[in-house]
């Protein structure tokens, strides 16, 4: 009763965008973690397999007997020169084009990138395009910053840009337009070519911006990539990027880039979040790109994950009721199964999990509440000898 009155009480104080509850989706998908002997597709987590302990050992033993000030100390608000630079050869080593001093900015993992450009860009009411369906904490984030979210369809090829032209001539004035082109979560696909150039022309033509996520673009399976929108049109396209998938996220270091004067707006804002990245991170992530480490390590990553699609792929194919799909990811982390008729998403993760299998159910990852016919797999962490069995329980879950 007391802890009734408490919350009732404290509701009152609550500001609105806090009583605008945005779901407890990405705790529900944390607690997966903890639990033991768990076939676990839940979280967009990377396999432990892939922590470099003994580098980062290492590193830390140089940082703490070379007597460096730097990764100890505060850090300025858009990052140390060292790890800026790094960064910055990094992305023009993968992208084409090197950010200016005054367009890159380090942040704490890619979802402050998006934190900072919510807060930058969005009143209460203002209108952000998304994937449908997208990545749970962007659509925390957007809730939080009370958006009216609207969804644009998907297909194989990625973002439906013909539905997304069509809904500009008919009035849609959203101020974002937030994408995640590469290995998408929770879809697993990728944008083709064409469509990232006309969707960049959209931005032009219709004075949005597009937040570009590219939390897994350096985990492709297969040599070429698409060019990123930041790349086509550093003009209109802030991008959000991630160490969390090819270093670790126990560091959480990511970037935002974008046009110089957004770019200030977002230093300006991150003020009043964390102040700076942690230096030890950024200082862990410059040495490790310098050193060319972080490619040997994507190398073995890549091999890890290619290996356990394929391995998911193959059972799925074999144990699948017929009525079910899924996508084939060329990276990243996921497949996206749409159910056969009749199965429901929320009830199949809630037996799937007393039976010992995390998935995630796709309401997830929807702004509306669709998804009860689709659920995310996430092989990236399962072992791999376990997706056999964790594929072969869904599917007598199923019928
Ligand atoms: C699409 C996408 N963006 C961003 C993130 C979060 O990245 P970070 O750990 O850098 O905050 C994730 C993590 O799952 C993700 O899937």
């Amino acid at each position: 009763m007391a802890a009734t009155a408490q919350t009732s009480r404290w509701e009152e104080l609550f500001a609105a965008r806090t009583r605008a509850d945005v779901g407890d989706g990405i705790a529900q998908v944390l607690a997966f973690l903890g639990v033991p002997g768990l076939i676990s597709f839940a979280g967009g987590f990377p396999d432990p397999l892939t922590f470099p302990r003994e580098r980062t050992r290492t590193l830390l033993a140089e940082f703490a007997e070379n007597g460096e000030v730097d990764a100890f100390q505060y850090a300025p608000t858009r990052g140390l020169a060292g790890p800026l630079d790094a960064v910055a050869g990094r992305i023009d080593s993968l992208q084409g084009r090197r950010p200016a001093d005054d367009e890159l900015l380090l942040t704490s993992g890619a979802i402050e990138a998006l934190d900072l450009i919510c807060k930058t860009f969005l009143d209460r009411g203002d209108t952000v395009a998304v994937e449908a369906p997208t990545y749970l904490g962007a659509i925390m984030a957007f809730r939080g910053f009370e958006s009216e979210i609207v969804a644009v369809s998907m297909d194989d090829s990625g973002l439906d840009v013909d539905e997304l032209e069509r809904r500009l001539a008919d009035g849609l004035r959203p101020k974002l337009l937030y994408t995640i082109p590469d290995h998408q979560n929770p879809e697993g696909v990728t944008l083709v070519t064409e469509r990232r150039t006309r969707l960049v022309e959209l931005a032009q033509r219709h004075g949005f911006l597009i937040v570009e996520d590219v939390a897994y673009r350096e985990l492709g399976f297969e040599a070429d990539a698409p060019p990123t929108l930041w790349s086509l049109a550093p003009d209109v396209v802030v991008q959000a990027g991630t160490t969390s998938k090819t270093f670790f996220p126990g560091v959480r270091l990511g970037w935002a880039v974008g046009p110089a004067e957004i770019s200030q707006k977002l230093v300006s804002a991150k003020q009043n979040t964390d102040q700076c990245a942690g230096a030890v991170g950024q200082r862990l992530v410059e040495e490790y790109i310098r050193r060319g480490w972080i490619d040997e390590q994507l190398a073995e990553s890549r091999a890890l994950y290619r290996g356990k699609r394929d391995r998911l792929l193959a059972a799925l194919e074999r144990e699948l009721a017929s009525g079910a799909r899924w996508t084939t990811p060329r990276g990243g982390f996921f497949s996206w199964v749409t159910l056969p008729d009749g199965v429901d998403s929320t009830d199949l993760a809630a037996r799937a999990a007393a039976d010992g299998v995390g998935i995630v159910p796709g309401t997830l990852f929807f702004a509306d509440g669709r998804g009860s016919d689709s659920v995310r797999l996430s092989f990236s962490m399962v072992d791999e000898s376990q997706i056999d069995e964790g594929v072969e329980r869904l599917s007598s879950l199923m019928r």
